[in-house]
Parts: structure tokens; sequence; C-alpha cells
């Protein structure tokens, strides 16, 4: 008789763990929790890209001398890549059920990138967007790590993408820097 009250009671737990589990789901299936964490993240994230994107439009405009014809292009398409990946990043923090930040208040209080003003000289511009490729590629990194852990694999291919992309920018701008 013990025996079977015990078992009830085992099920009964079985039964109230798979309902607790079950509300902990999002509504694409991944974990509450940790969908929360990675949302916050990349929110960080999106704060990032959006000073990171001010600054090089800065860098467009305002850059001088006899590169400027090939400097004010790259940048145009530097930002023109970065305005994608800010959409992308906000629409997938909107996938996994949170609110992207949409105020420059809270972009300026996130960033680790601030906001790089009068720059025209090339190698300044240059040397800030490896500073800022640098801050970004390791958030992803970090991004890549808990998004794997969590299954959403919406948000590591995202990530992985933006890695091996920005990894090459990196190369390349380091090169145009002789380094
Ligand atoms: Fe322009």
């Amino acid at each position: 008789m013990a025996t079977k009250k015990s078992t009830t009671a085992k099920s009964t737990i079985k039964a109230t763990a798979r309902r607790t589990v079950a509300k902990k789901v999002t509504s694409i299936g991944l974990d509450h929790t940790q969908s929360s964490e990675l949302a916050e993240k990349l929110n960080d994230l999106l704060a990032n890209y959006q000073i990171f994107y001010m600054n090089v439009r800065g860098f467009h405009w305002n850059i001088k001398g006899e590169k400027f014809f090939e400097l004010h292009l790259k940048f145009e398409e530097l930002y023109n890549n970065l305005v994608l990946k800010i959409d992308e990043v906000a629409e997938r923090i909107l996938t996994l059920g949170h609110i992207p930040l949409h105020g420059y208040d809270d972009y300026l209080a996130t960033a680790v990138v601030k906001p790089t003003k009068n720059v025209s000289e090339g190698k300044k511009a240059i040397q800030a967007i490896l500073d800022a490729f640098k801050v970004l590629i390791t958030k992803q990194r970090v991004l890549l790590d808990l998004s794997d852990v969590a299954d959403d694999e919406g948000t590591n291919a995202l990530m992985s993408d933006y890695i091996r992309e920005q990894e090459k920018l990196v190369w390349m701008y380091s090169s145009w820097m002789g380094n």
C-alpha cells in the first residue's frame, strides 16, 4: 500500500515537472531563461552596432585627403552592411520574444564602442573601425557559444556568419594599415 502511494506521488511529481518544463519553453521551442539571456546579450550587441554605425557615417562624411574617394566609398559600403546587421539582430531579439533597444540613450548607456567624432584622417578612422570590430567579434563569439548551448540555431548561424565575414574585414583593414 505504501509502495502504491509512493508510485502515485512520483507520477504526480513527474507530471508537474513536465508541465513546468512546458511552461518554460518559448513559442519557437527554446528555453525561456536561455532565450532571455540571449536577447539581453543581443541587445548589448545591438547597442554597440548602432554606435559603430553612426561612427562610420561620420568617417564617410568627414574623411579628407588624397584617399578621400577610396575611403568615402569604403565607409559607405561598411555602414550599409552594418545597417543590415542592425535590423537582423533587432529582429532576432523579437523572434526570441523580447524587445530590441531602440533609443540612443539606451545605446549610449550600454555600448562599449563610444561615439568617435571629427575624424578626418584615414588611419585614425580605420583604427577605430578595427577597434570596434574587436569588440563586436568578441561579443559575437560569446553569443555563438551561448546559442550553441541553448540549441538556438537561428542566433548561432547569424553569429557564425558575422564572425567569419568580419574576421576577413579585419584582415583587409589591417592590411590597408600596413599591419
Ligand atoms: Fe554619402
